[in-house]
């Protein structure tokens, strides 16, 4: 157990805690908003994380604290909990979990103490909200007494934030924070789902150049973006893009209005994309698999329209730098953060340089965050 999350859980509840688990954060490698219409996407569970600490109570209550925020958010254990706001919204992605918890045919914990910690930066694109779902999921699993399967927990979770939280997201954050394996990407072919692990060659490191640029409406976008792409499966006659092959796309552009097929456009190539990343990465291929990378934000930029001018400076400047393979936005876009994909020779000093271009731009500093892969959500 984790003695510094269990001495924190003892100041806050007054007694220990129970059981405590953990889940990673993730870099969205390759596979931009293509989780959502069917597609491949690729991902890494990096060394940041949420991890989570539960008790029982016999009163009947439930009581979350997070170590980010002072106070509790109090309530009555319920099979539907209600949705929370504002300054108390953080609790919704527990309480989604526990809600799912039902519709997936589980018993709810009757009555818990709760705490959550982070060092994950929230809002970065790396996905603190599902690492805090799967180890909500994986520490009320246990406090119950209960099993379930590892691609259950990661589809309640995913349900807990299309239904609860009520954000139309794929299954790619939760996916990869439950199936992540240090050294490894995660390739998920959203269709099924279906997981599976992809070796990452010695020596190579990310980094995480995080703008604290935000579009204030991100998740009205990303919404807007996932109705735009069902509009454009709809007007190619199929449920979702991943049916639709390059070919047959470009054969039927003449037929579509122009925005459906520019999502639609990045969607299918970006498919393909993934695909040919994992080839590139099995063959050792590493500028390749960089010039993918690379071809995926500028897909991002001009067909899905989802970056930035802050994103694209970075990526411009990292693309073609010494020992960077590639880079892009990392996540749903609109803002958050660019993945750069590099060589271990690459170092502070030349992120550094990175950075102070950007601040004379910009007038800002972005953080910069070097991560390494890490396994899977677990219980401590
Ligand atoms: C967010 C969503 C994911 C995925 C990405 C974009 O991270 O939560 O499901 O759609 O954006 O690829």
């Amino acid at each position: 157990m984790n003695a510094l999350l269990a001495e924190n859980f003892r100041s806050r509840f007054g007694r220990g805690p129970l059981v405590t688990a953990h889940a990673p954060g993730r870099i969205e490698f390759i596979g931009n908003h293509t989780d959502y219409n069917g597609g491949t996407v690729l991902g890494a569970s990096i060394d940041r994380r949420v991890q989570v600490a539960v008790a029982p109570r016999n009163d009947g209550r439930w009581r979350f604290a997070s170590e980010a925020k002072p106070g509790f958010v109090e309530m009555t254990a319920s099979a539907q909990p209600a949705r929370r706001a504002d300054a108390e919204s953080w609790a919704n992605y527990p309480l989604g979990v526990l809600s799912a918890f039902r519709e997936f045919g589980l018993r709810t914990p009757g009555g818990l103490d709760f705490l959550a910690a982070s060092d994950l930066p929230a809002g970065a694109g790396l996905s603190s909200s599902a690492a805090l779902e799967l180890a909500s999921a994986l520490a009320f699993l246990e406090l119950s007494g209960q099993q379930a399967a590892r691609d259950t927990v990661v589809k309640l979770c995913r349900h807990a934030e299309n239904h609860f939280v009520g954000v139309p997201c794929g299954i790619l954050d939760q996916g990869v924070s439950g199936f992540g394996k240090k050294d490894h990407l995660v390739f998920i072919d959203c269709a099924g789902p279906s997981f599976a692990a992809v070796p990452l060659p010695e020596g190579v490191r990310f980094w995480i150049f995080n703008t604290h640029v935000k579009h204030a409406l991100v998740d009205g976008l990303y919404a807007a973006r996932h109705r735009e792409c069902m509009e454009a499966a709809e007007f190619l006659g199929v449920s979702l893009l991943a049916e639709i092959a390059p070919a047959t796309l470009a054969a039927a552009q003449a037929g579509l209005p122009e925005i459906p097929f520019r999502r639609a456009r990045h969607v299918v190539d970006e498919i393909a994309r993934v695909n040919a990343t994992v080839a590139a990465l099995r063959a050792g291929d590493l500028d390749e698999v960089g010039r993918r990378l690379t071809a995926s934000h500028r897909s991002s930029r001009d067909l899905f329209e989802n970056s930035t001018p802050e994103l694209d400076f970075l990526v411009d400047r990292l693309a073609g730098a010494e020992n960077v393979y590639g880079a892009r936005l990392t996540g749903g876009g609109f803002g958050g953060a660019v993945m750069a994909f590099t060589h271990a020779g690459y170092a502070a000093a030349d992120a550094e340089r990175v950075v102070e271009a950007y601040a004379e731009k910009f007038g800002n500093r972005p953080d910069v965050l070097p991560v390494r892969t890490a396994d899977g959500a677990a219980l401590d």
